[in-house]
Protein backbone atom coordinates (compact mmCIF):
# COMPACT_ATOMS: atom_id res chain seq x y z
CA UNK A 1 0.00 0.00 0.00
CA UNK A 2 2.71 2.12 1.31
CA UNK A 3 4.68 1.80 -2.22
CA UNK A 4 1.29 2.61 -4.05
CA UNK A 5 0.96 5.73 -2.42
CA UNK A 6 4.50 7.06 -3.06
CA UNK A 7 3.98 6.13 -6.84
CA UNK A 8 0.81 7.94 -6.83
CA UNK A 9 2.25 11.17 -4.75
CA UNK A 10 5.37 11.12 -7.09
CA UNK A 11 3.23 11.01 -10.82
CA UNK A 12 1.09 14.41 -8.99
CA UNK A 13 4.75 15.85 -8.28
CA UNK A 14 5.89 14.95 -11.70
CA UNK A 15 3.22 16.69 -13.47
CA UNK A 16 3.81 20.29 -12.26
CA UNK A 17 7.19 22.58 -11.33
CA UNK A 18 5.37 23.88 -8.07
CA UNK A 19 5.28 22.69 -4.32
CA UNK A 20 2.16 22.37 -2.95
CA UNK A 21 2.06 23.44 0.37
CA UNK A 22 -1.79 23.20 1.03
CA UNK A 23 -4.20 20.49 0.29
CA UNK A 24 -7.76 21.53 -0.59
CA UNK A 25 -10.78 18.54 -0.33
CA UNK A 26 -13.72 20.28 -2.12
CA UNK A 27 -16.91 19.26 -1.04
CA UNK A 28 -20.24 19.47 -2.72
CA UNK A 29 -20.89 22.73 -5.00
CA UNK A 30 -17.86 24.24 -3.84
CA UNK A 31 -16.49 24.96 -6.89
CA UNK A 32 -15.91 28.60 -6.84
CA UNK A 33 -12.97 27.94 -4.97
CA UNK A 34 -11.96 25.75 -7.71
CA UNK A 35 -12.05 28.89 -10.04
CA UNK A 36 -9.96 31.25 -8.09
CA UNK A 37 -6.99 28.89 -8.02
CA UNK A 38 -4.59 29.92 -11.06
CA UNK A 39 -4.54 26.80 -12.30
CA UNK A 40 -0.41 25.34 -13.24
CA UNK A 41 -1.95 21.73 -14.65
CA UNK A 42 -5.21 20.00 -14.52
CA UNK A 43 -5.45 16.27 -13.73
CA UNK A 44 -7.99 13.76 -14.12
CA UNK A 45 -8.38 11.23 -11.22
CA UNK A 46 -8.47 8.67 -14.14
CA UNK A 47 -4.50 8.97 -14.95
CA UNK A 48 -3.34 9.09 -11.55
CA UNK A 49 -2.23 5.70 -10.67
CA UNK A 50 -4.17 4.05 -8.17
CA UNK A 51 -6.46 6.69 -7.72
CA UNK A 52 -10.41 5.67 -7.71
CA UNK A 53 -13.00 7.39 -10.18
CA UNK A 54 -15.50 9.75 -9.15
CA UNK A 55 -19.15 9.23 -10.28
CA UNK A 56 -21.64 11.47 -8.62
CA UNK A 57 -23.18 14.26 -10.76
CA UNK A 58 -21.89 16.96 -9.57
CA UNK A 59 -18.70 15.87 -8.37
CA UNK A 60 -15.97 16.41 -11.21
CA UNK A 61 -13.11 13.84 -10.95
CA UNK A 62 -9.59 16.28 -11.25
CA UNK A 63 -6.76 16.95 -9.15
CA UNK A 64 -6.28 21.26 -9.55
CA UNK A 65 -2.57 21.92 -9.02
CA UNK A 66 -1.90 25.92 -8.94
CA UNK A 67 -1.57 28.61 -6.48
CA UNK A 68 -4.61 30.16 -4.29
CA UNK A 69 -3.40 33.88 -3.15
CA UNK A 70 -0.27 33.40 -4.40
CA UNK A 71 0.40 29.64 -1.96
CA UNK A 72 0.88 26.88 -3.83
CA UNK A 73 -2.23 24.42 -3.75
CA UNK A 74 -3.19 20.67 -4.49
CA UNK A 75 -7.25 21.07 -4.59
CA UNK A 76 -9.51 17.74 -4.95
CA UNK A 77 -12.23 18.69 -7.68
CA UNK A 78 -14.36 15.79 -6.48
CA UNK A 79 -13.73 13.21 -3.46
CA UNK A 80 -14.85 9.63 -3.41
CA UNK A 81 -17.62 9.20 -0.53
CA UNK A 82 -18.35 6.11 1.25
CA UNK A 83 -21.62 5.68 0.08
CA UNK A 84 -20.55 5.83 -3.71
CA UNK A 85 -19.21 2.16 -2.65
CA UNK A 86 -15.61 2.89 -2.42
CA UNK A 87 -14.08 1.55 0.59
CA UNK A 88 -12.81 3.87 3.90
CA UNK A 89 -8.78 3.01 1.76
CA UNK A 90 -10.11 4.46 -0.99
CA UNK A 91 -12.00 7.50 0.70
CA UNK A 92 -9.11 8.42 2.56
CA UNK A 93 -6.50 7.35 -0.26
CA UNK A 94 -5.96 10.83 -2.03
CA UNK A 95 -5.00 12.58 1.66
CA UNK A 96 -2.28 9.73 2.21
CA UNK A 97 -1.12 11.07 -1.32
CA UNK A 98 -1.34 14.67 0.07
CA UNK A 99 1.01 13.34 2.84
CA UNK A 100 3.43 11.83 0.48
CA UNK A 101 3.97 14.79 -1.59
CA UNK A 102 5.11 16.71 1.08
CA UNK A 103 1.69 18.83 2.36
CA UNK A 104 1.00 19.25 6.23
CA UNK A 105 -2.36 21.45 6.12
CA UNK A 106 -5.66 20.91 4.67
CA UNK A 107 -8.72 22.31 3.66
CA UNK A 108 -11.40 20.08 4.03
CA UNK A 109 -14.74 21.16 2.50
CA UNK A 110 -19.00 19.75 2.65
CA UNK A 111 -21.99 20.88 2.39
CA UNK A 112 -23.75 19.94 5.15
CA UNK A 113 -27.43 20.08 6.57
CA UNK A 114 -27.84 22.70 9.77
CA UNK A 115 -29.37 21.10 13.23
CA UNK A 116 -28.44 24.21 15.21
CA UNK A 117 -31.24 26.29 15.27
CA UNK A 118 -29.45 29.69 14.92
CA UNK A 119 -28.26 28.73 11.56
CA UNK A 120 -29.44 29.51 8.19
CA UNK A 121 -29.23 28.27 4.79
CA UNK A 122 -25.93 29.80 3.16
CA UNK A 123 -24.33 29.97 6.64
CA UNK A 124 -20.77 28.56 6.46
CA UNK A 125 -19.39 26.34 10.12
CA UNK A 126 -15.92 26.03 10.80
CA UNK A 127 -15.71 22.00 11.86
CA UNK A 128 -14.36 22.38 15.84
CA UNK A 129 -14.91 18.24 16.48
CA UNK A 130 -16.62 15.64 14.35
CA UNK A 131 -18.73 12.40 15.52
CA UNK A 132 -17.69 9.75 13.36
CA UNK A 133 -21.32 7.59 12.53
CA UNK A 134 -20.16 5.68 9.68
CA UNK A 135 -20.18 2.06 10.25
CA UNK A 136 -16.74 1.90 10.06
CA UNK A 137 -13.27 3.39 10.18
CA UNK A 138 -10.73 4.19 7.93
CA UNK A 139 -7.89 2.73 10.29
CA UNK A 140 -9.14 -0.74 10.48
CA UNK A 141 -7.37 -3.68 9.71
CA UNK A 142 -3.43 -4.10 10.22
CA UNK A 143 -1.84 -0.40 11.01
CA UNK A 144 0.66 0.67 8.65
CA UNK A 145 2.98 1.89 11.02
CA UNK A 146 5.20 4.09 8.80
CA UNK A 147 1.64 6.61 8.43
CA UNK A 148 1.19 6.80 11.75
CA UNK A 149 0.05 5.04 15.26
CA UNK A 150 -2.23 2.39 15.69
CA UNK A 151 -4.44 4.27 18.19
CA UNK A 152 -4.17 7.89 17.19
CA UNK A 153 -5.06 10.70 19.41
CA UNK A 154 -7.76 12.82 18.35
CA UNK A 155 -8.43 15.40 21.03
CA UNK A 156 -8.00 18.31 18.29
CA UNK A 157 -9.12 16.89 15.29
CA UNK A 158 -9.33 20.59 13.59
CA UNK A 159 -6.71 22.17 14.12
CA UNK A 160 -7.59 25.46 17.13
CA UNK A 161 -5.57 28.10 15.58
CA UNK A 162 -6.55 27.55 12.24
CA UNK A 163 -10.30 27.95 13.70
CA UNK A 164 -8.82 31.07 15.44
CA UNK A 165 -7.48 32.43 12.26
CA UNK A 166 -10.89 32.06 10.51
CA UNK A 167 -12.82 33.67 13.06
CA UNK A 168 -10.48 36.82 12.37
CA UNK A 169 -11.07 36.38 8.73
CA UNK A 170 -14.75 36.42 9.25
CA UNK A 171 -14.66 39.33 11.56
CA UNK A 172 -12.58 41.60 9.47
CA UNK A 173 -14.30 40.57 6.32
CA UNK A 174 -18.03 41.37 8.08
CA UNK A 175 -19.56 37.92 7.38
CA UNK A 176 -20.70 35.30 10.06
CA UNK A 177 -18.89 32.40 10.55
CA UNK A 178 -20.27 29.66 13.14
CA UNK A 179 -18.25 26.72 14.53
CA UNK A 180 -19.66 23.59 15.96
CA UNK A 181 -19.37 19.62 15.63
CA UNK A 182 -20.10 18.01 12.30
CA UNK A 183 -21.99 14.36 12.23
CA UNK A 184 -20.56 12.09 9.77
CA UNK A 185 -22.57 9.02 8.53
CA UNK A 186 -22.71 7.43 5.51
CA UNK A 187 -26.11 8.11 3.36
CA UNK A 188 -26.99 8.24 0.88
CA UNK A 189 -30.61 8.66 2.04
CA UNK A 190 -30.78 12.61 3.72
CA UNK A 191 -32.27 12.16 7.01
CA UNK A 192 -35.82 11.61 8.59
CA UNK A 193 -36.88 14.30 11.12
CA UNK A 194 -36.61 11.97 13.50
CA UNK A 195 -32.54 11.22 12.75
CA UNK A 196 -32.31 15.17 12.74
CA UNK A 197 -33.92 15.31 16.26
CA UNK A 198 -31.33 12.67 17.06
CA UNK A 199 -28.25 14.03 15.85
CA UNK A 200 -29.22 17.31 17.65
CA UNK A 201 -29.38 15.68 20.91
CA UNK A 202 -25.86 13.81 20.64
CA UNK A 203 -24.25 17.08 19.89
CA UNK A 204 -23.71 17.90 16.45
CA UNK A 205 -24.52 21.29 14.84
CA UNK A 206 -24.36 20.25 11.14
CA UNK A 207 -24.44 16.43 9.21
CA UNK A 208 -23.12 15.70 6.25
CA UNK A 209 -21.84 12.19 4.05
CA UNK A 210 -18.25 12.97 3.98
CA UNK A 211 -15.10 15.00 5.50
CA UNK A 212 -14.81 12.33 8.53
CA UNK A 213 -13.08 9.52 7.03
CA UNK A 214 -10.52 11.69 5.65
CA UNK A 215 -9.61 14.25 8.56
CA UNK A 216 -9.19 10.80 10.23
CA UNK A 217 -6.48 9.41 7.76
CA UNK A 218 -4.83 13.11 8.20
CA UNK A 219 -4.91 12.83 11.64
CA UNK A 220 -3.13 9.56 11.78
CA UNK A 221 -0.70 11.36 9.54
CA UNK A 222 -0.42 13.73 12.60
CA UNK A 223 -1.55 16.25 9.43
CA UNK A 224 -3.05 20.07 10.59
CA UNK A 225 -6.80 20.46 9.49
CA UNK A 226 -9.28 22.97 9.04
CA UNK A 227 -12.33 22.06 8.19
CA UNK A 228 -15.61 23.77 6.90
CA UNK A 229 -19.21 23.39 6.04
CA UNK A 230 -21.92 24.94 4.06
CA UNK A 231 -25.40 24.65 5.45
CA UNK A 232 -27.80 23.63 2.73
CA UNK A 233 -30.49 22.98 4.20
CA UNK A 234 -32.05 22.56 7.77
CA UNK A 235 -32.47 19.36 10.05
CA UNK A 236 -34.18 21.88 12.18
CA UNK A 237 -37.89 21.27 13.87
CA UNK A 238 -40.22 22.89 12.35
CA UNK A 239 -38.19 24.41 9.59
CA UNK A 240 -37.42 20.73 8.01
CA UNK A 241 -38.75 20.69 4.29
CA UNK A 242 -37.71 18.03 1.51
CA UNK A 243 -33.91 18.19 0.17
CA UNK A 244 -32.54 17.34 -3.20
CA UNK A 245 -29.25 16.97 -4.17
CA UNK A 246 -30.15 20.02 -7.17
CA UNK A 247 -30.89 22.13 -4.10
CA UNK A 248 -27.68 21.26 -2.18
CA UNK A 249 -25.92 22.00 -5.40
CA UNK A 250 -27.74 25.43 -5.38
CA UNK A 251 -27.82 26.45 -1.94
CA UNK A 252 -24.07 25.30 -1.51
CA UNK A 253 -23.55 28.83 -3.72
CA UNK A 254 -25.58 31.23 -1.51
CA UNK A 255 -22.26 32.15 0.33
CA UNK A 256 -19.34 31.61 -2.30
CA UNK A 257 -18.19 35.31 -2.17
CA UNK A 258 -17.42 34.72 1.20
CA UNK A 259 -16.29 30.86 1.11
CA UNK A 260 -14.04 32.16 -1.02
CA UNK A 261 -12.41 34.67 0.61
CA UNK A 262 -12.12 32.77 3.67
CA UNK A 263 -10.06 29.88 1.56
CA UNK A 264 -8.25 32.77 0.37
CA UNK A 265 -7.13 34.38 3.51
CA UNK A 266 -6.65 31.18 5.42
CA UNK A 267 -4.43 28.95 3.03
CA UNK A 268 -2.13 32.73 3.69
CA UNK A 269 -2.66 32.36 7.53
CA UNK A 270 -1.45 28.71 7.41
CA UNK A 271 1.17 29.07 5.31
N1 LIG B 1 -27.84 15.54 5.49
C1 LIG B 1 -26.78 14.85 5.07
N2 LIG B 1 -25.94 15.28 4.16
C2 LIG B 1 -26.16 16.49 3.63
C3 LIG B 1 -27.24 17.26 4.02
C4 LIG B 1 -28.13 16.76 5.00
O1 LIG B 1 -29.13 17.39 5.39
N3 LIG B 1 -27.18 18.42 3.31
C5 LIG B 1 -26.09 18.34 2.52
N4 LIG B 1 -25.46 17.17 2.72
Amino acid sequence: MLNEIKNSANYVLRQTNLKPQIGIILGTGLGSIANSIKKDVEIDYADIPGFPVSTVVGHKGKLLIGTLNGIAVVAMQGRFHFYEGYDMNQVALPVRIMKFMGIENIIVSNASGGLNPDFEIGDIMAINDHINLFPTNPLIGPNPDQLGPRFPDMSEAYKKSFIKDAMKIASKNDFKLHQGVYAGLTGPTFETPAEYKYLRIIGADAVGMSTVPEVIAAKHMSMNVFGLSVITDLGVEGSIVEVSHAHVIENAKKNEKNLVLLVEELVKAMH
